[in-house]
């Protein structure tokens, strides 16, 4: 096992990788000469994603030589036990579009626990970011740091949810269940993307949830939110990551969230 110590220069090295990227995705938002091309899935992929992710690779080749990365524009390489795993552009079609909601998410697992996780929106000027067992924070930089908390909602009808998009509830069968749920909260907002799940850590949303979702996109998240007092699990219930879906909470709304999305809940529990 890896002291905690490591933990934190792990955590530094996110911090360290998330400024070299800011200044290359920033300088690439919003430029005229941006290379989109559409993937096989018929989502976007710039050149700013491609350069951002490599980047990161390259970086951690030189001083993580032995950890295994992996990333949504390069996919897998290397083995072991220790595994970043890389989103270099959370929020492709806001940056396509000039809109600032969009981040670079830099995670560390270790054999399968999410040990650090690192969210830097710069055009929003936020950052995101935990260690386990050190808390949830955001600011500027590791010296500039607020700590951050869930919310205390308690019920449905005070909660805020946020989403992403309204597909992929149907192929789950539960659009039905979903859109319910979105008439018994306060307030619904689709702020989309890493946010939502930020939000959630920070306590200005109460319940963020997706029914598509891959392991780059909440691998960074987990520790976000868990730090900040939250639960983040699958749709299902089970502890992340994991790829496929994701439903994060400030822990008092998780068990009657997961009821409200899965009618057969009993059946679940056995
Ligand atoms: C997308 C965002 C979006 C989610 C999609 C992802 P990208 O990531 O996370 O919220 O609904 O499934 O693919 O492509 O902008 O990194
Ligand atoms: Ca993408
Ligand atoms: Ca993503
Ligand atoms: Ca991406």
């Amino acid at each position: 096992t890896i002291e905690p110590q490591t933990y934190n220069d792990d955590l530094r090295l996110a911090h360290v990788l998330a400024d070299s990227v800011d200044s290359l995705t920033m300088a690439r938002f919003k430029a005229l000469d941006l290379e989109v091309e559409t993937k096989p899935d018929l989502t976007p992929v710039t050149d700013a994603d491609k350069a951002a992710e490599e980047s990161i690779r390259s970086q951690l080749s030189r001083v993580r030589p032995r950890d295994a990365v992996l990333g949504e524009e390069f996919g897998s390489t290397g083995h072991g036990t220790r595994r970043w795993i890389i989103d270099p552009i959370d929020g492709t079609k806001n940056f396509v579009r000039g809109v600032p909601v969009w981040a670079t998410l830099i995670a560390l697992v270790d054999e399968g626990r999410p040990v650090v996780g690192l969210v830097s929106a710069p055009a929003l000027g936020k950052r995101w970011w935990a260690a386990e067992g050190t808390g949830a924070y955001m600011g500027k930089s590791l010296a500039a740091a607020t700590r951050i908390r869930v919310s205390n909602v308690a019920e449905l009808k005070d909660a805020s949810l946020s989403y992403s998009s309204l597909s992929g509830w149907a192929e789950r069968g539960n659009r039905d269940e979903f859109i319910a749920l979105t008439d018994d909260v306060w307030r619904t907002r689709a702020y989309g993307d890493f946010w939502s799940y930020c939000m959630v850590a920070e306590g200005s949303v109460d319940i963020a949830c997706e029914p598509e979702l891959n392991l780059y996109d909440m691998a960074a998240l987990v520790p976000i939110v868990t730090e900040a007092g939250g639960r983040f699990t699958s749709l299902e219930g089970a502890d992340g990551p994991f790829g496929g879906n994701a439903l994060a909470t400030n822990s008092i709304l998780h068990t009657e969230v997961l009821q409200r999305l899965n009618p057969n809940w009993d059946d679940l529990l056995g």
